[in-house]
């Protein structure tokens, strides 16, 4: 009994770890199809003009434009669309078999054993809300909102495995902490030792920084939803009169006008260049909020663990500044746009890392 337990924790371990790859991987082609403006190669879901592939005979294009007129078929957003939708897939279905597993352990090996279950059965509505979401993008012509919702959508799923996986691999930080603490408590002087014990409210400032990223992430999703990438191209400041032309309520109602496809943006020059600003502004509080986080966990724990989890942080940090700048300097080069989001997923996952580590910390101290 306990061995099949065993088995099944590994399995959902390594499930685990293969489904966060593929989510980054998914993750990054959604990045890649939008900005290849392939989100609408596919004018039905979950179909393509009614296949399961893309129409590529000249008989299955003349029937998907009979059949679709207001949509000519480009077969190469449509690839880039249903491979995105393919990967989604798989991973849906990687998903439900991590919630399955799980429900499974819990009712079979119900004393031995506690594998967490709200995460997984998380995991799973996020994800079929997802579907829906991407379903919504197409039917929706691009609604920014929901663009921007299925992005969030995205990184929710991303943020969901990951905690699940620091959750199904406890030794990966509990120990290494508490040894690192009980080595501390004799090598350093003892002030230090009861810093180290005193300092639970950490976790707290972290999980401000995982809101404050969050933030900014979705502003980075309006902003590349409403196509407002290009609407400020002078650096470090905005060019021309642009404090004078800011629009907050216009730029930020969340439910549009009804129009035929919001393709390319519907908002005006004015409303695109504050949504730009804001998430440039954003940027700034955010990467200000996670250096003094870096810089005050770091004088509080001086654990080697706790100082690689706050160097990666900071790595992830200045790449996605570095990334963000690039998008403008370079007038949003595909790889650079893409990387910019992946890298955004990367720095979410380094902070709630961090995060669980000061969680774990101040469990054990607790314990003490
Ligand atoms: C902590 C810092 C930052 C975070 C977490 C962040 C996050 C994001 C995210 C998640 C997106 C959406 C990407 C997509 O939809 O594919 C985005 C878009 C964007 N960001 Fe940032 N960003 C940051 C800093 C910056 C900075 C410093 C700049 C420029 C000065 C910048 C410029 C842009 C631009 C131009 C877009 C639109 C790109 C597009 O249309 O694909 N970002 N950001």
């Amino acid at each position: 009994m306990e061995n099949s337990a065993n088995n099944n924790i590994i399995a959902l371990r390594r499930l685990v770890l293969i489904s966060i790859v593929l989510t980054i991987f998914v993750i990054g082609l959604g990045a890649y199809t939008r900005l290849t403006h392939a989100g609408l190669g596919c004018p039905d879901w979950p179909t393509c003009y009614g296949l399961l592939d893309v129409p590529q005979t000249s008989e299955q294009i003349a029937a998907a434009e009979k059949a679709f007129p207001e949509r000519a078929v480009e077969p190469e957003k449509a690839w880039n669309e249903m491979i995105h939708r393919y990967f989604a897939g798989a991973l849906g279905l990687f998903i439900v078999a991590i919630a399955f597993i799980s429900i499974k352990l819990r009712i079979k090996h119900k004393t031995s054993t506690k594998t967490p279950l709200l995460l997984p059965l998380l995991a799973l509505a996020v994800v079929i809300f997802q579907a829906a979401l991407g379903m919504w993008t197409v039917t929706l012509m691009l609604m920014p909102v929901i663009v921007m919702g299925h992005l969030l959508g995205g990184f929710t799923t991303l943020c969901l495995l990951f905690l699940l996986y620091l959750k199904l691999n406890p030794e990966l930080y509990n120990k290494k902490i508490e040894a690192a603490i009980s080595d501390k408590a004799v090598t350093i002087n003892s002030n230090a030792a009861t810093q180290i014990k005193k300092t639970s409210s950490y976790q707290r400032f972290a999980i401000v920084g995982i809101v404050i990223l969050t933030m900014q992430i979705a502003l980075g999703g309006w902003t590349s939803s409403n196509y407002a990438a290009l609407s400020c191209i002078e650096l470090p400041i905005c060019q021309g009169d642009w404090q004078n032309q800011l629009n907050f309520k216009e730029a930020f109602t969340l439910l549009p006008p009804p129009q035929k496809s919001y393709e390319f943006g519907h908002l005006d020059h004015h409303e695109r260049l504050t949504i730009h600003v804001v998430h440039r502004l954003g940027a700034i509080v955010t990467s200000l909020y996670l250096l003094w986080l870096v810089i005050a966990t770091l004088k509080k724990y001086p654990i080697r663990q706790v100082q690689i989890s706050c160097a990666v942080l900071v790595l992830f940090l200045v790449t996605q500044v570095s990334l963000g700048i690039s998008n403008i300097w370079f007038k949003l080069p595909l790889n650079v746009a893409v990387a910019h989001n992946l890298v955004a997923a990367l720095l979410m996952l380094s902070l709630i890392s961090l995060a669980y580590q000061l969680t774990q910390h101040s469990r054990g101290s607790c314990h003490e």
